[in-house]
C-alpha cells in the first residue's frame, strides 16, 4: 500500500544502494588541468560547438563554459539556452536526460556528451513499460513528469516540469480542475502536493544523492550554526525540507545565497554547486548539509556519481573525435517535445521569476 496515496499499489522504484556507482572525481595535476583546458579552448575555436554545463559538474567544465560563450545553469535554463543558441553542435556536460532534452528540442543539431553512461537514478527508476501501464490505469489524469526522465517517458506525458517550475505548473493545472499523475521523484512530488493541495498520484522514485541528506543530523548542525540559513533542493526528504529557509531549484539556491542577508548557509544539494555559489557570493560561507547518520557512511556523499563522469579528459576526447552523439528516436522525440514545449511556453509567459524557485 502506498502511504501517500492510500488504496494505490505502487512498488518502491528507488535504486538499491549496491547498484549505485561510486562517485569517482578525476584527479589531475595543475599542469595536466591547464594543458587540457587549453586544448578544449583551441578545439572550440576551430569548430562551432558551444558548451552547456550543469552546476553539479566539475568546476573546470563550468569555467570553460563561462569563458567560451557557453552556459552554466539548471536543467530548465540549459534546455532553453540550447534551444535558442544558433550553434549547430552543443556539448552538454551533465546527465543523459539533459542531452536528450537538448536533442528533442533541436533535432537538427548535433548533441555530444562527455560520457553517454552519465545516467540519473530518477530516470533509471522510471522504466517506460511500468510507467506506461500505470498511466493507462488512470486515463482521467494529466501526466506530469520531471525533467529527470527518459525521452520515452516524456513522450508518454502531457507536461514536463523542472524543480524551478513544478509548483507553478501544478497550481495552474489544479486551478483547471485537473487530477495529476506525478513521476518519478516521490520527495519532490510530496513537496509539490503539500504546496499546491493538488490531487496527485505519486510514482515512488528518488534521487540517490538528495535522499542521503539527514533531518536529525541537520538539526544538530543548525544548533552549531544558529545564524545560518538553510537552502534545500526539493529532491530531499521531507524531514530536511521542513527545516529549510528556502526550497528551490539549483538556480534558486544560488540566487538565495546572493540575496539573503546572512553570512553562513547550510546547503542540501550536490556539492558541485559550491563552485558557482562561491563565485557569485564570495564573502559568504557555505556548509554541506549532513549526508550520513551518526557513525553511518554515505554512498555518494552529496556528489552525483553520474555528474562526476563528466571529466576534462573525456571532454577533450569528444571534441577531438565527435563521438558520443545523443540519438533520440524521431517519433519519440516529436511526442516528447510537446510536453517540453508546454513548459517552455508556460515559463516564458510567467516571466523569469519562475526561475527564482518555489519557496
Ligand atoms: P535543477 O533543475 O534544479 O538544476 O535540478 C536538476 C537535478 O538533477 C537535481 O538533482
Ligand atoms: Fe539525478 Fe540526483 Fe544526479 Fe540530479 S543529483 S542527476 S537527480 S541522480
Amino acid at each position: 500500500m502506498n502511504a501517500i496515496n492510500p488504496g494505490l499499489e505502487l512498488r518502491d522504484y528507488r535504486m538499491p544502494p549496491d547498484e549505485v556507482p561510486e562517485t569517482i572525481v578525476e584527479t589531475l595535476s595543475i599542469e595536466e588541468r591547464d594543458e587540457l583546458k587549453a586544448r578544449v579552448k583551441k578545439l572550440l575555436k576551430k569548430q562551432d560547438p558551444v558548451l552547456v554545463a550543469h552546476y553539479y559538474t566539475d568546476a573546470d567544465l563550468q569555467l570553460l563554459a563561462d569563458e567560451t560563450g557557453g552556459y552554466v545553469s539548471d536543467s530548465l535554463d540549459m534546455a532553453r539556452f540550447g534551444h535558442e543558441s544558433p550553434a549547430s553542435t552543443l556539448v552538454v556536460c551533465g546527465v543523459r536526460f539533459m542531452g536528450e532534452t537538448a536533442k528533442i528540442l533541436n533535432p537538427e543539431k548535433r548533441i555530444l556528451m562527455p560520457d553517454l553512461a552519465a545516467d540519473c537514478s530518477l530516470d533509471i527508476g522510471c522504466p517506460i513499460d511500468g510507467f506506461s501501464k500505470f498511466c493507462d490505469q488512470h486515463p482521467d489524469r494529466t501526466v506530469v513528469v520531471y525533467a529527470n526522465t527518459s525521452a520515452a517517458v516524456k513522450a508518454r506525458a502531457d507536461w514536463m516540469v523542472t524543480s524551478g517550475s513544478a509548483v507553478d505548473v501544478i497550481n495552474s493545472l489544479r486551478d483547471q480542475g485537473k487530477k495529476i499523475i506525478w513521476a518519478p521523484d516521490k520527495y519532490l512530488g510530496q513537496y509539490v502536493q503539500e504546496k499546491t493541495g493538488a490531487d496527485m498520484l505519486i510514482w515512488q522514485g528518488a534521487c540517490v544523492v538528495h535522499e542521503e541528506f539527514k533531518g536529525v543530523e541537520l538539526e544538530l548542525l543548525r544548533r552549531e550554526h544558529p545564524q545560518a540559513k538553510v537552502l534545500v533542493h526539493p529532491e530531499s526528504p521531507a524531514s530536511v525540507i521542513k527545516q529549510a529557509d528556502v526550497v528551490s531549484s539549483t538556480t534558486g539556491i544560488i540566487k538565495a545565497a546572493m540575496e539573503l542577508d546572512a553570512r553562513e548557509f547550510i546547503v542540501a544539494t550536490d556539492k558541485g554547486i559550491f563552485h558557482k555559489m562561491q563565485e557569485m557570493a564570495p564573502d559568504k560561507v557555505f556548509i554541506e548539509a549532513p549526508t550520513a547518520g551518526i557513525s553511518a557512511t554515505c554512498k555518494s556523499c552529496a556528489h552525483c556519481p553520474w555528474m562526476a563522469m563528466n571529466t576534462l579528459r573525456k571532454l577533450v576526447h569528444v571534441l577531438e573525435t565527435g563521438s558520443n552523439e545523443i540519438q533520440v528516436n524521431p517519433e519519440t522525440g516529436r511526442r516528447a517535445k510537446i510536453a517540453i514545449q508546454r513548459l517552455l511556453d508556460f515559463t516564458r509567459s510567467k516571466g523569469p521569476s519562475v526561475l527564482a524557485g518555489d519557496a
